[in-house]
């Protein structure tokens, strides 16, 4: 099945180089990759390491290795628990000119009053890593998005601190900063990030603090005052400053540097014309991405305006995301356990919508699909080419006749 298998090809093509900008560190971590080697990172940067050696929360840190450092800004209570790099990693760097375009930048949900700075990101990146965030102390945002595996669980559902599972798959965060209506979750109840990143402390499940109680607890730990005062001028810790930094850091989450980003580049910005630093399967499983037999492109990498013409270059050559939840017909009835944006709104129009996170990535973040029912990519595939189902709201764009029209 040429067809299927170069169609799993370009899908792994696209993410490899999370180019995370969260981690100080970037030593190589290749477990995750062996799948891949053929479309390595350029830039050294695949699968950048934030995984246990680079949480700057590890237990095992020691300040022994950082405080005789020339330049070493920390205090002792900061340095006596984590290992952090000074001057701050600069989390804001400058993206190549593909993601600098309008068509891309109008994707940006940062809103005016939190840009990301180096130390509200650095405080983000401590909080996103601390267990004290958790009722028993034992779960962090890490434990369930995991840098070496696509900031997402490889599990179906994820364990929570009393060891309950999550009702849904864990999401990818990568890029999550470009979906302009801010919404987030796959049922998108959250309005903004600065919403999002508090709900799963406060979820029963997951981390089970109330506000105050999360207050109190980054409060108490010695190395938060610093921080804080370094992010937003004094050393007060509100839960409002907590949000903020928690959606820096989240937004700093960017991959940029795949195999994609030269290729696309290189080619002017034409997806249809093959990629030099791609296979020839890869090439055809582009092909196949953007054009007739898969178009996959038509919802995963949304274009502004009216459809692009082919062989005109692309204004969205950057972000691999739909820009709003849809239905892609993984279930036919109108009415299921999980009915995703039509249960959290309480419209049966939405039922069976979903918001699709980002494709970047995506070798290392299955399971797939809200709830993870498939395990690999040959199994999303499989659902596209034969498995898609007439959900009454399904999109249309699977059921176009045609070449390309997702329907058997
Ligand atoms: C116990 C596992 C778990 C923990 C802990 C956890 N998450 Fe998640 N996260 C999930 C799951 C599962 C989803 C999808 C839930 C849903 O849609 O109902 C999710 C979704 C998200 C999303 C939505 C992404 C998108 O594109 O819409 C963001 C952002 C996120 N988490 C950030 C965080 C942050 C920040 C923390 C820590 C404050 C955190 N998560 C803690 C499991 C977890
Ligand atoms: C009509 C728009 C649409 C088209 C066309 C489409 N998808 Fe999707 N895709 C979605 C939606 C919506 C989701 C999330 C659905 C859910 O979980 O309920 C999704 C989810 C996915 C996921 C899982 C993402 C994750 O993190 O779990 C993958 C992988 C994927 N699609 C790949 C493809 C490929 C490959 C093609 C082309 C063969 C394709 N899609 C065509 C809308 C679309």
């Amino acid at each position: 099945m040429p067809l299927i298998r170069s169609l799993r090809l370009i899908a792994l093509s696209i993410p490899l180089s999370a180019a995370c900008t969260g981690g100080d560190d970037v030593g190589p971590s290749q477990e995750t990759d062996d799948d891949t080697s053929t479309t390595t990172a350029t830039d050294g940067t695949a699968g950048t390491g934030m995984d246990s050696d680079t949480d700057p929360t590890a237990d095992d840190s020691t300040s022994a290795d950082t405080t005789g450092e020339p330049g070493d800004g920390y205090p002792d209570e900061v340095l006596d628990h984590l290992e952090l790099p000074w001057p701050a990693h600069e989390y804001d760097e400058e993206l190549p000119p593909h993601f600098q375009v309008e068509a891309v930048t109008n994707l940006d949900n940062t809103p005016p009053g939190n840009a990301i700075t180096d130390a509200g990101a650095t405080l983000g990146r401590v909080l996103f890593y601390d267990r004290a965030l958790s009722s028993n102390e034992t779960i962090a945002c890490a434990s369930c998005h995991v840098q070496t595996d696509g900031f997402t669980d490889v599990d179906t559902f994820s364990e929570g601190f009393e060891g309950g599972l999550t009702g849904r798959n864990s999401m990818n965060l990568g890029n999550s900063r470009y979906y302009a209506t801010g919404h987030f979750f796959w049922d998108e109840r959250a309005d903004t990030l600065e919403d999002q990143v508090l709900m799963p402390i406060q979820d029963p499940i997951e981390m089970g603090l109330t506000l105050e109680q999360l207050v109190e607890r980054v409060q108490g730990q010695p190395y938060y005052p610093f921080l804080f005062e370094q992010a937003f001028g004094d050393a007060t810790i509100d839960e409002e400053r907590i949000s903020l930094a928690l959606a820096q850091f989240v937004r700093s989450i960017l991959s940029y540097r795949a195999p994609w980003d030269e290729g696309i580049v290189a080619t002017d910005f034409d997806p249809m014309v093959n990629f030099p630093n791609y296979s020839a399967e890869e090439n055809l499983g582009k092909g196949l991405f953007f054009g007739p037999g898969g178009n996959c492109a038509i919802c995963h990498m949304e274009q502004q305006g009216p459809p692009p013409i082919p062989g005109e270059p692309l204004q969205n050559a950057a972000i691999f995301q739909l820009v709003e939840a849809v239905n892609n017909g993984l279930d036919a009835a109108l009415d299921n356990d999980d009915n995703g944006v039509g249960d959290a709104t309480g419209n049966a129009m939405l039922n069976g919508v979903f918001k699709s996170p980002s494709l970047r990535n995506v070798e290392l973040s299955g399971p797939y699909m809200h709830d993870g029912r498939f395990d690999t990519l040959r199994e999303v595939i499989d659902h596209y080419d034969s498995g898609v189902q007439p959900h009454p709201n399904l999109d249309p764009r699977l059921t176009a006749p045609g070449p390309g029209g997702g329907m058997p």
